[in-house]
């Protein structure tokens, strides 16, 4: 793919997360009158989801037809999860956050090449931030460059552990008490795509979840790279359908992670 054929999707990326953002934002400030359903415990589901899903979907079958399309509502498209240029889109993360009127949730555009994350765009318009990145390009907060925490020590550091029911509670308890007997401050905020993001612009020194799916962290991934972060090899196998875990820190922090989580760099 030509370098243009990425620029031009990069910026289709950039202007459909503010539009698919501010329809959100209308689901989100009439919230009284929001469709709430459980997918499953503590597994939210709101009319909004579906409904800007659908609106990035048809916005990228326009523009790119021949392009792969998977979104966390309604799957993949035919066979799309081969396609080699394939957009992966949650259209709200953080749907706990949102269904109960917490700000910190935001919609997630990643572009994939090949298995490699290239492009990534998270708009978390309840904050008035957005987070992109291309890869080779650097990364940006609100159009300014952004980059990892340099504090390198665990004393110091917040670590935010990502959770679902998806795994034991368990290994999650393991894995944030591994996280505390390093010093480091646990936390858990809600959304694993601006989780990434936090990392990126060193709000936090890392992100671990034992499970997540690639629609959570397709944006995300790149913005770390391109922040000067290290992420695990996350597309390997069947992540794409399947999911995997996920390890996201600075240079500095990232092997004692693996370390402490097994998740393998
Ligand atoms: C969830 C959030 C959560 C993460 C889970 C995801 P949803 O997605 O990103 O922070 O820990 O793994 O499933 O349900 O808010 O779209
Ligand atoms: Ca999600």
């Amino acid at each position: 793919m030509s370098a243009g054929a990425v620029e031009s999707r990069y910026l289709a990326a950039l202007g459909l997360a503010q539009e698919a953002g501010a329809l959100a934002m209308g689901y989100f400030t009439n919230r009284d009158r929001l469709a709430v359903s459980m997918k499953g415990a503590q597994d939210w589901l709101t009319a909004a989801d579906g409904a800007v899903e659908e609106f990035i979907r048809g916005r990228i079958a326009e523009a790119f037809p021949d392009d792969g399309f998977m979104g966390e509502e309604t799957g993949a498209s035919g066979s799309a999860a081969e396609a080699d240029n394939l957009w992966i889109v949650d259209p709200i993360d953080g749907t706990h956050n949102f269904a109960r009127g917490h700000p910190l949730w935001c919609v997630s555009i990643g572009f994939v090449r090949r298995g490699r994350p290239e492009i990534g765009v998270i708009a978390a318009p309840a904050m008035g931030e957005t987070y992109a990145a291309r890869r080779g390009h650097g990364a940006t907060r609100n159009g300014a460059r952004i980059a990892v925490s340099e504090i390198e020590d665990f004393q110091r550091a917040s670590i935010e552990v990502g959770w679902s029911t998806r795994r034991p509670a368990a290994a999650y308890q393991a894995l944030v008490k591994a996280v505390m007997d390093e010093g480091a401050a646990a936390k858990r905020c809600g959304s694993g795509a601006l989780g990434l993001a936090f990392v990126a612009d060193g709000r936090s020194e890392g992100y671990l979840e034992m499970h997540i799916n690639s629609w959570d962290v397709a944006a995300g991934l790149v913005i770390v790279t391109e922040a000067g972060g290290v992420t695990n090899a996350f597309f390997a196998g069947d992540a794409l359908t399947k999911g995997n875990p996920v390890l996201a820190a600075p240079p500095a922090l990232a092997g004692r992670l693996s370390e402490i989580s097994g998740i393998a760099l």
